[in-house]
């Protein structure tokens, strides 16, 4: 039997790392043949060169270089080479991950045609329709054929928002596959950046909502001032929030004041440093899960999160960037904290995400076959 063609889509940094433990169970299978599409939403050697160079993903087939802009111009351009691709390709499956533009884009391209898509972290509800990552990912789940929910309030929601059963499954969370796979060798940075392990907070910003509002930009970076005083900060700052602390003055800060701003740094070194950090503080969803993986506890500089099960869980405390006072309490609050401990304890599942995804998108293809 020939295999059937999976035309993946990823553009941005999570969905490497996401993409990265699924495509390895593709390479080892015979039953499918995977083609990747890189939308070039992130381009930047550290953005994007890096993770297909350290984690083993296929080089892109195509790579359509659509580079920033406006969500309009970004998503549209997308939309437009995305379709030309699938044209050429005719793949019997698009997949598509996450909530970032290259995801909208991917799912609406793919359901014009009539290719069916499968979405990896769907169910994911942040409630807050100002996010651009919410929209993306309302719209991609009600275009997709096959949604692969990461937490059981991922896949309620799914219910709730009435998607046939028939089209959901509960897989656990591939960054969790991630995690595991990859947190087992930790490289050199500790020693390089003289570090000890649990004396630094390990800090990332980067989203709209923080980045875009020069209050909470600046709340957030006197909080962390305050901070840096008991505690280096190590900060590998996204491009976006770089580009916005230069353009306001907001960073006049340096080593001398304990906040270490590094460029972003790959997936291996993230993970030591993960591991080796006395907290995060960040407004990632990707990191806030990891913080949690490797059992450090964690600040979340958001109103909400989608990933309500590590709140109660006890390994991570919202706190919205209101005010200075605020967050400097819930740092003292979670340095040294820790939430409850078990693995009965994980709701992200036991790091085989991927291998489930494979399994679902077999059974559901032989099911068609039949049908047909
Ligand atoms: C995107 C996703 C967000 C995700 C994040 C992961 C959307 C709407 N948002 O946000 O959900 O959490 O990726 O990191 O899709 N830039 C560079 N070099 C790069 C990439 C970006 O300089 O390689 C700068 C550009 O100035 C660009 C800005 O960062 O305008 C924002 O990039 P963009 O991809 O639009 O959104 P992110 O903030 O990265
Ligand atoms: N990450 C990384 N290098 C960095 C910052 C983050 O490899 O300098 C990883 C992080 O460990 C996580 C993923 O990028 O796996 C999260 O991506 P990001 O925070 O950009 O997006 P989000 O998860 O918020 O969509």
């Amino acid at each position: 039997m020939q295999p059937k063609k999976i035309l993946t889509i990823v553009g941005a940094r999570p969905q490497f790392i996401k993409a990265t433990v699924v495509s390895s169970q593709f390479s080892r299978s015979s039953q499918f043949e995977e083609i990747m599409v890189h939308t070039g939403q992130h381009y930047d050697a550290n953005m994007s060169d890096v993770f297909f160079e350290e984690l083993g993903i296929p080089q892109p087939k195509h790579h359509l270089g659509i580079g920033s802009g406006g969500h309009g111009m970004q998503t549209g351009r997308m939309l437009e080479a995305l379709e030309g691709v699938m044209l050429a390709e005719q793949p019997d499956w698009v997949l598509v991950y996450g909530d970032t533009n290259s995801t909208l884009a991917g799912a609406l391209a793919a359901v014009k045609l009539h290719i069916p898509v499968a979405h990896v972290e769907a169910g994911l509800r942040s409630f807050n329709r100002q996010m651009p990552e919410e929209i993306n990912r309302v719209l991609t789940d009600h275009a997709s054929s096959l949604l692969f929910a990461p937490t059981q309030t991922a896949l309620e929601q799914l219910k709730k928002e009435g998607i046939p059963d028939a089209r959901v499954l509960w897989t656990g969370d591939v960054m969790y596959d991630a995690a595991l796979h990859f947190g087992k060798n930790p490289t050199g940075i500790l020693q390089t950046l003289q570090l000890e392990p649990k004396s630094y907070v390990l800090a990332t910003i980067h989203r709209a909502e923080n980045t875009d509002n020069l209050e909470r930009l600046r709340t957030i970076f006197a909080a962390f001032a305050e901070l840096a005083q008991s505690h280096p900060i190590l900060l590998p700052l996204h491009p976006r929030t770089r580009h916005t602390l230069e353009r306001e003055g907001i960073v006049p800060l340096g080593v001398h004041s304990g906040i270490h701003l590094l460029a972003p740094v790959g997936y291996l070194d993230m993970v030591t440093l993960t591991k080796g950090a006395a907290l995060v503080a960040t407004d990632s969803g990707g990191l806030q899960k990891e913080a949690f993986f490797h059992r450090v506890p964690c600040v979340t500089l958001r109103d909400e999160t989608e990933w309500v099960e590590l709140l109660e869980l006890g390994w991570n405390r919202l706190a919205p960037p209101h005010s200075v006072g605020g967050l400097t309490r819930a740092f003292e609050l979670v340095l040294g904290s820790h939430g409850s401990h078990g693995l009965e304890g994980n709701p992200y599942g036991a790091g085989d995400a991927a291998q489930r995804i494979l399994n679902a998108l077999d059974t559901e293809i032989n099911e068609q076959e039949t049908r047909a």
